[in-house]
C-alpha cells in the first residue's frame, strides 16, 4: 500500500526519523543493560541509524527489519559502509517470518502507528522470548482530537489511528506484555533535529512539499499530537 509520507522519508533517507530523532534513541538505550549475546530487533529500521548503533555499541546480534525496499536498501548500505554486522531483512511487522520466542530485545521507533497496531503488538510477543523487553516510541495524542485535525493527521500519515498514552498501554497489554511503563522524556526531545540524511539520487517534487506540511503540522498542533516512550517486557 503506497504512503507517501513513509516515501518521503525514505528517499530523503532520514535516520532517527522518530519523534525525538537519534538523541533520543541514544538517551533510552544508554540506560538498557544490553548483552553482546543478546538478539535485539529493529522493527520498521527505517535506513539503519538504531540498528547499526545498537550493534556497535553493545556488540549485540542486531536484526533489522523493514517493509520499504529503499529503506532495506539504504540500511544495508549504512552497515556496508561503517562494517556493522546487522542482518537485514525485508519483512512486514504485522506478519513476521521469524521463529517464535527469538528476541530478547524489541525496539520499535515510530513504525508501529503505521501498521494495524494490534496486529503487529501481537507478533512482536510471538517472537519476543518469555521474559524480554520491548522499548517503542510512538506518535501519541495529547488531548483528544477534534475531528477535522485526526482525519487530517490520518491522512497525512496514512495512518488509522492515534491513541492517548493510556490507549497505548491498553492495547500493549492486550498483545500480552506486562511491566508497561511511560519511559519519562525530557522537554528538549519534543524538537527532533535531523542530523542523518542520505537521499536517493532523483525525488519526486511532490515530497518536497509533503516534507513542508509535514512540518508545518508538526509545529501547529504539538499541543495535540506528541509521542510516549515506552518499556514493557514479556512474562
Ligand atoms: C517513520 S519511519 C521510522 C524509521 C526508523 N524506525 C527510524 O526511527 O528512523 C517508519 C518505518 O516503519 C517502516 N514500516 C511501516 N510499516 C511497516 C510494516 N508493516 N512492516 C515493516 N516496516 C514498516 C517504514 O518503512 C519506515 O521505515
Amino acid at each position: 500500500m503506497v504512503n507517501n509520507y513513509l516515501d518521503l522519508v525514505a528517499h530523503f533517507g532520514i535516520g532517527g526519523a522518530h519523534p525525538g530523532g537519534f538523541s533520543l534513541t541514544k538517551s533510552i538505550l544508554e540506560d538498557e543493560t544490553i548483552q553482546p549475546v543478546e538478539a535485539v530487533l529493529d522493527v520498521g529500521c527505517g535506513t539503519g541509524q538504531t540498528a547499526a548503533f545498537l550493534a556497535q555499541r553493545f556488540g549485540c546480534q542486531v536484526t533489522a527489519i523493514d517493509n520499504h525496499p529503499v529503506m532495506v536498501m539504504k540500511a544495508k548500505e549504512r552497515f556496508e559502509i561503517n562494517g556493522s554486522s546487522v542482518l537485514v531483512i525485508a519483512g512486514d511487522a504485522q506478519n513476521l517470518d521469524l521463529l517464535d520466542n527469538s528476541f530478547d530485545l524489541l525496539i520499535a521507533e515510530s513504525v508501529i502507528a503505521f501498521t494495524d497496531i494490534s496486529k503487529t503488538l501481537y507478533e512482536l510477543s510471538r517472537v519476543l522470548k518469555s521474559g524480554g523487553r520491548m522499548i517503542m516510541i510512538e506518535m501519541a495524542a495529547e488531548q483528544p482530537l477534534p475531528e477535522e485535525l485526526r482525519k487530517k493527521a490520518c491522512s497525512l500519515y496514512g495512518i488509522k489511528e492515534i491513541p492517548n498514552e493510556d490507549e497505548w498501554k491498553l492495547k500493549i497489554q492486550q498483545a500480552g506484555f506486562t511491566h508497561i511503563e511511560t519511559i519519562d522524556t525530557s522537554s528538549e526531545f519534543i524538537h527532533s533535529e535531523i542530523t542523518d540524511i542520505n537521499p536517493s539520487e532523483i525525488v519526486n517534487m511532490d515530497l518536497y512539499d509533503l516534507w513542508d506540511e509535514h512540518n508545518r503540522f508538526i509545529t501547529q498542533n504539538y499541543d495535540f499530537i506528541g509521542f510516549r516512550a515506552f518499556r514493557c517486557r514479556l512474562p
